[in-house]
């Protein structure tokens, strides 16, 4: 009884760790168009901003936040974008997370931008609102399928019908079922964009695949603007925006559909011995 009572509090505290789990970091790019200095007012108005943000994010279950503090030339401009599957509670965590990283990061850089899986994170002394931004792009891939040129057309057709879906809505996941394979994707762009923005900016992220991940089966390609992921495994929350059943294109040749054929009647004799007599008992009751 002990033992059990140990296990069940060693196991609660265990899934208690993995709950509280940091945000998943990806990377960041520190701006170049300036810096600025400890002491300055452009210091000031970040922090400001940013405790704008914060608090919005503990205010609202969106999962977008957009927040600016100063004036003219020391005026800072924040955004933050969770992905559209993550919690209020996780992307609260994510907002947080990735302020903290971003100031040590990239501590005197007037504009930076930084990606978490949970959430990408932006600042700039430029207004960065209803803006699409294509650049930097960052890219992570998977191992490659034993069947790239299939892969390749499953996979273009999975990010036709998730891209028209994401357009309208900004956020979509898909679920493409063929007979070789399911896989899954998520698109998403900042909501401030146009469905037009969002739809060059998500065209060139898909360009972008063959670069990283040509054959792939996983890839991520991160911009400023949008993010697209692909998987041969589940890795979003919910249910998919788009659920795609096709049979396979491509057709078995006839010399190797009557090998399997073969195989398949000497391995399973015994069983199709049974098959006969039932096919018998069958016709005969027909007759009947
Ligand atoms: C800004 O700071 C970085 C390093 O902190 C430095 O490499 C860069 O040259 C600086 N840029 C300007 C414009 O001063
Ligand atoms: C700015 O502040 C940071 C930490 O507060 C400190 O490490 C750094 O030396 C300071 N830089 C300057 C130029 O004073
Ligand atoms: C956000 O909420 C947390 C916990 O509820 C609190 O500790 C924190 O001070 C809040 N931050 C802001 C900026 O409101
Ligand atoms: C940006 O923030 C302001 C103030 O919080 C809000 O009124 C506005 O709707 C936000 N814009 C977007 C596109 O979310
Ligand atoms: C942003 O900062 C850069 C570098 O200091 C400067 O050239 C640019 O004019 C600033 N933009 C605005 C809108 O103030």
């Amino acid at each position: 009884m002990a033992f059990h009572i140990k296990s069940l509090i060693f196991f609660s505290v265990l899934i208690g760790c993995i709950c509280v789990s940091q945000s998943d970091y990806l990377f960041n790019v520190c701006g170049s168009n300036g810096n600025y200095t400890n002491n300055s007012v452009y210091k000031t108005n970040l922090d400001k901003a940013f405790d704008n943000l914060l608090f919005a994010a503990n205010t609202s279950n969106s999962g977008f936040y957009n927040a600016s503090f100063g004036e003219e030339s020391n005026r800072v401009y924040t955004l933050v974008l969770c992905r559209g599957d993550v919690q209020p509670d996780i992307c609260r965590s994510c907002v947080k997370d990735s302020i903290n990283m971003l100031k040590e990061q990239c501590p005197h850089q007037k504009e930076a931008d930084e990606w978490y899986q949970e959430c990408l994170l932006r600042y700039s002394n430029t207004s960065i609102l209803n803006t699409l931004v294509t650049e930097p792009t960052r890219m992570h891939s998977g191992t490659v399928a034993s069947d790239k040129a299939q892969f390749n057309q499953d996979l273009r057709d999975m990010l036709d019908n998730l891209k028209a879906q994401a357009i309208q809505q900004k956020f979509a996941t898909a679920k493409q079922t063929t007979q070789d394979r399911t896989i899954y994707g998520l698109m998403q762009c900042t909501p401030d964009l146009s469905s037009t923005q969002c739809s060059n900016c998500l065209d060139k992220a898909i360009e972008n695949i063959p670069t990283c991940c040509s054959g792939r089966t996983g890839g991520q390609v991160l911009k400023p603007s949008c993010r697209l992921r692909f998987e041969i495994g589940p890795f979003y929350d919910g249910t998919p925006s788009v659920d795609i059943q096709t049979p396979s294109a491509k057709q078995p040749p006839a010399g190797k559909l009557r090998t399997t054929f073969a195989y398949f009647w000497i391995d399973n004799a015994i069983c199709n011995m049974f098959n006969f007599f039932y096919f018998l008992f069958f016709c005969s009751s027909w007759h009947r």
